[in-house]
């Protein structure tokens, strides 16, 4: 495992666009899996940087969303969709021709996740996958007790996962309770791993996943088996991992 802790959530962002554009630099036509949330916003701000100027084209580039509320309309502000136009692809001058984000309204969900799987091994598996890490160690929407062999799916959201998005939907009884989402095999196919991690609150479950047992009751604990997991944090979130 790489672990790089930079000083603030600034420098942890730039580092993160940096690992994703050397990707792109050198293999234009990569597979990227790539999170919603708060945590990479800042990593999306320098990408757009980068491309407006003229320093990388995403556009060859095929990429797959992490994850998806389910039962909310695919316009839904608060959908992972609707995020990643407005901070990621609106933004762009030539965005990736090739963008997939699991249906949050599927007539079928069984037949969505095959499908999701089916496109990402069509595309030839992810190449360079971006994780976020949820308050109760979830990884996409793989909270705990998820097994780990399962490919995409859908999810029972965690108290704790719709806790923290209450006052965005306006109230806990307006959060999604279902979700759909890439599963553990999956993430742990990809050829190579960039978990991000900013401020105090992660600083603990950020601990667990790193220096804790390998259990599927800290989803993000599975990342210590990956041979090329790089871990880029700030210095609050990697408050616990060093003794004083
Ligand atoms: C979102 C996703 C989640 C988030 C995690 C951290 O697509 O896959 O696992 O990465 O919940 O979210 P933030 O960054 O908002 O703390």
């Amino acid at each position: 495992m790489n672990l790089l802790i930079e000083r603030n959530a600034k420098d942890m962002s730039a580092t993160a666009a940096r690992l994703v554009a050397r990707q792109v630099l050198t293999q234009p036509r990569s597979v990227l899996a790539l999170p919603t949330g708060d945590t990479p916003r800042g990593m999306y701000d320098v990408l757009v940087g980068l491309e407006q100027g003229g320093l990388l084209d995403l556009s060859g580039v095929c990429a797959f969303n992490l994850d998806e509320y389910l039962g909310l309309p695919e316009d839904d502000p608060r959908s992972f969709r609707s995020y990643m136009l407005k901070h990621l692809w609106e933004r762009l001058a030539a965005p990736p021709a090739h963008r997939y984000i699991p249906m949050s309204n599927p007539a079928d969900e069984q037949a969505e996740c095959t499908a999701y799987d089916e496109a990402m091994r069509r595309a030839g598996g992810v190449e360079l996958m971006v994780l976020g890490i949820g308050p109760n160690g979830h990884i996409g929407f793989n909270e705990p007790g998820t097994p780990w062999a399962l490919g995409t799916h859908f999810v029972a959201l965690a108290e704790v996962t719709r806790r923290k998005e209450a006052a965005r939907f306006g109230g806990l009884a307006n959060v999604p309770r279902w979700g759909i989402s890439m599963g553990i095999r999956t993430i742990m196919r990809s050829g190579q791993i960039v978990l991000l991690a900013s401020g105090e609150g992660k600083a603990e479950v950020l601990a667990r996943a790193l220096l804790g047992p390998v259990t599927t009751e800290v989803p993000a604990s599975v990342l210590q088996l990956h041979p090329r997991l790089t871990v880029v944090v700030d210095r609050p979130a990697a408050g616990a991992l060093t003794t004083p």
